[in-house]
């Protein structure tokens, strides 16, 4: 019997304790000198002499690193790397695969631990603890989880009648998988090009710009761990030189993506164009943004509503895909609701995230902090917004944004319909006696259906609010907050303009990497 992995927790990074003194460590040691991270194809440095900048955002004179940009040519080196690495990493056994990605989970419980979070905390301005519950627990948890699931699957076999035997043998795609990852989660830098190639698939990996300097240090590790060469190829680049490139290939098997929904429908259309020359159909598994919602009902319990608000839309400033981002509250208890999360709100340091002491640290880059910025001007400038907490854009040192609440009374306004992925949460107050309409409003104001939560103490309003809001959301939360999913717990992805809802952290996931081949012999 295969034993479930357990989650992996988050050290308590106390003051005086061992992993914070070990921490701080490794985060001068990285600061000190910026370095420079090369192409890595077929498992060799390759330096393309086009350089970007890794800086730190919270101060963002600083420069953690210098690294290469993938062109044409490292582009279609890295195909064939994949492609020749395919036949050995298929054939190799599943469960020796496995182990390379096991192994590197049970590295990152060594030093490898500082090095993710430090560099996670550097390059994407994450606190200890939401490094920690990205780059160790939950690139650990996926890992783990996705082994756990695959061996499930492997044992997954049909009925044999007498005199025949029937086999299912799982194949990896025929083929290598793009993998483009997104800066916000070092985990999903890790999950994207690893589940596949778990399953026995080569990958050629594009991680964000923003998002190089954590995701080289995954592809250190997963190369320390034993991955052979060429299994996964790590390529830095411009998305518009490298996309279209990679998906022109005639071996292209599948796209494992997360990011936003006008790049995933690009990669839609490029993969359109080139389906005539495909060996088959590429998977397409993609998960982008969210304009995640909470409805309260007047039942809903305030003490428990207020802090999920706070961390559903503010943790990592906001910049997760299932932030909480619109919010609606009845008219009877908003009063008690404003009063404690202006005052909770108050609290709220937002800073540089390397002195442990704030909730917040800067948003990604300058264009990030330039849109959620615009977003807050627009609803200060309105006529039906108010702007009740926050609101304070500051970039001389960092993209400091303050955590915004904006009060509207018009529940299509701007900020209510579009995704800002920023520390900002639009609501809305609606008159008790009409759940009805607002229900209605939550479930139709959104092109996206990502996370959402509902709050309320009376059962039967849960039943209802739950069947009303059936497609609004592929992870629904009751009295709990929109973000934070447990990998193998909380299987995670929503449907609409929200992703292809493969559920990352699932056997519904590791399962879109296999192709299977049914086999029935005769005695
Ligand atoms: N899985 C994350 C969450 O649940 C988002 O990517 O918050």
């Amino acid at each position: 019997r295969i034993m479930k992995p357990c989650n992996e927790a988050v050290p308590g990074y106390l003051p005086g304790s061992d992993e914070k003194r070990g921490l701080k460590v490794r985060l001068a040691e990285l600061k000190q000198s910026p370095m420079e991270i090369p192409l890595i194809i077929g498992g060799k440095e390759v330096r393309s002499g086009k350089t970007g900048k890794c800086i730190i955002p919270h101060n963002h004179a600083h420069v953690l690193a210098t690294y290469h940009m993938a062109g044409e040519a490292e582009t279609r080196m890295a195909v064939q790397a994949a492609l020749d690495a395919g036949k050995a990493w298929a054939e190799t056994p599943w469960d020796h695969r496995l182990a390379v990605f096991l192994r590197a989970a049970e590295m990152i419980r060594g030093p490898w631990r500082h090095t993710l979070n430090a560099a996670t905390m550097l390059g994407q301005s994450k606190t200890v603890y939401e490094a920690d519950a990205d780059a160790a627990c939950e690139l650990m948890d996926f890992f783990r989880y996705n082994s756990y699931f695959f061996r499930q699957i492997i044992e997954e076999q049909p009925e044999c009648l007498q005199g025949i035997l029937n086999r299912m043998e799982y194949r990896p795609l025929e083929g290598f998988v793009f993998a483009v990852t997104p800066f916000n989660f070092t985990a999903i830098g890790g999950n994207l090009p690893g589940t596949p190639a778990m399953a026995g698939n080569t990958v050629v990996w594009k991680p964000a710009s923003t998002a190089v300097y954590s995701n080289y240090h995954v592809m250190k590790l997963l190369q320390a761990a034993g991955l052979p060469d060429g299994v996964i190829n790590f390529i830095p680049g411009p998305g518009s030189a490298v996309g279209p490139l990679v998906m022109s290939h005639s071996m292209l098997a599948g796209i494992h993506f997360t990011g936003s929904t006008a790049v995933f429908q690009g990669m839609w259309r490029t993969v359109a164009q080139n389906l005539a020359h495909y060996n088959g159909y590429p998977r397409i598994v993609g998960e982008t943004g969210g304009k995640n919602f909470v409805f309260a009902h007047p039942s809903a319990d305030i003490e428990t509503l207020v802090p999920a608000l706070i961390g559903g839309a503010f943790s990592y400033q906001g910049q997760k895909c299932s932030a909480t981002s619109r919010v609606y509250i009845p008219k009877s208890i908003w009063p008690a609701v404003k009063t404690r999360l202006t005052a909770g709100i108050d609290g709220i340091k937002t800073g540089d995230v390397e002195d442990f002491t704030h909730y917040m640290g800067a948003v990604i880059d300058r264009n990030a902090f330039d849109n959620i910025s615009g977003y807050i001007r627009f609803a200060r400038e309105a006529d039906d917004a108010e702007i009740i907490a926050g609101g304070e854009c500051d970039d001389s040192i960092g993209f400091f944004i303050t955590p915004t609440v904006i009060v509207t009374t018009d529940p299509k306004f701007k900020t209510m319909q579009e995704e800002i992925f920023g520390p900002v949460m639009t609501v809305f107050v609606y008159p008790d006696d009409d759940i009805e309409k607002a229900l209605t409003l939550c479930a139709t104001t959104s092109k996206y259906a990502l996370t959402g939560a509902l709050f309320a103490r009376d059962r039967a309003a849960v039943v209802e609010m739950e069947r009303r809001l059936c497609y609004s959301a592929g992870n629904l939360y009751i009295n709990d907050k929109t973000t934070g999913a447990f990998v193998g717990l909380q299987p995670f992805g929503g449907a609409r303009a929200s992703g292809t809802n493969d559920k990352a952290g699932s056997r519904h996931n590791v399962m879109r990497w296999l192709s299977p081949r049914t086999i029935k012999e005769n005695f």
